[in-house]
């Protein structure tokens, strides 16, 4: 798949909860939604009462906008996924159309949910590699579907300093997936990897349930340790 830049393409709560493997204990953490977009993960998790503050570039544009920037990629997307059917795991979707419809429902959720999210602080303009919260200020991060994705749109420079920003505002901190668009590895794993201090993080790649790009079955989980 060949994109110019970074879509705004959202999944939903069932979606991140396999993508990320999270347990009950997950779920009631006060999360961060590292580039959540127009994904109704923090609408949904809202609703259950849980804990998510969302940042997203896109969060600048009002509702009307956002959706109809979702809608122009929606063709070209679909598009792709069809030409390149091989490269993904058919189980939870019949075919691209399916996927598409599946997108578009998440995005709705989203945008019944934005100028209320947004009015409360749940939706937040920032962007990564530098964030606005106080150290600490959330438990766990998740970020899907924008680092390694998209190694060939973003730098490895912009990669590091990004895990490290995630690491200074939750102690803990999940990416997924760990391929780029194409289903090849992303080429910076190994150098974020090697970028944090072995004795002051724990990082694991973890198998998760989650696999619709073929071989995009791995998320990055690390951990700071505790200063003894
Ligand atoms: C493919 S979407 C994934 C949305 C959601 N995480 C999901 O998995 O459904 C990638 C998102 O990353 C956002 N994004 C792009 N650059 C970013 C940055 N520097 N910091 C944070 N988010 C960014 C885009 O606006 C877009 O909404």
């Amino acid at each position: 798949m060949k994109l110019d830049d970074i879509v705004p393409w959202g999944r939903t709560l069932g979606e991140y909860r396999s993508m990320f493997s999270l347990s009950k204990t997950d779920l009631n953490a006060s999360i961060l939604g590292c580039g959540d977009g127009p994904a109704s993960f923090n609408a949904e998790m809202t609703r259950l009462g849980h804990s998510v503050t969302s940042i997203d570039p896109i969060y600048q544009f009002s509702a009307e906008q956002i959706e109809q920037r979702v809608r122009a990629t929606y063709e070209t997307i679909v598009a792709q996924v069809k030409q390149n059917s091989d490269r993904y795991v058919w189980c939870n979707f019949n075919d691209a159309d399916q996927l598409g419809q599946a997108r578009l429902r998440a995005m709705e959720m989203f945008l019944l949910d934005y100028e209320a999210g947004k009015a409360n602080g749940r939706y937040l303009h920032q962007s990564l590699p530098s964030l606005a919260f106080a150290d600490n200020q959330f438990e766990l991060c998740l970020c899907s579907h924008l680092l390694f994705l998209y190694s060939e749109q973003r730098s490895l420079e912009f990669h590091i300093a990004s895990v490290h920003e995630l690491l200074r505002v939750a102690p803990e901190v999940r990416i997924f997936p760990l391929i780029k668009l194409d289903g090849q590895p992303s080429p910076y794993v190994e150098a974020v990897i090697h970028s944090l201090p072995g004795q002051w993080f724990s990082i694991q790649i973890e198998a998760v349930a989650y696999e619709f790009q073929k071989g995009g079955n791995q998320m990055l989980k690390i951990s700071r340790r505790a200063i003894p």
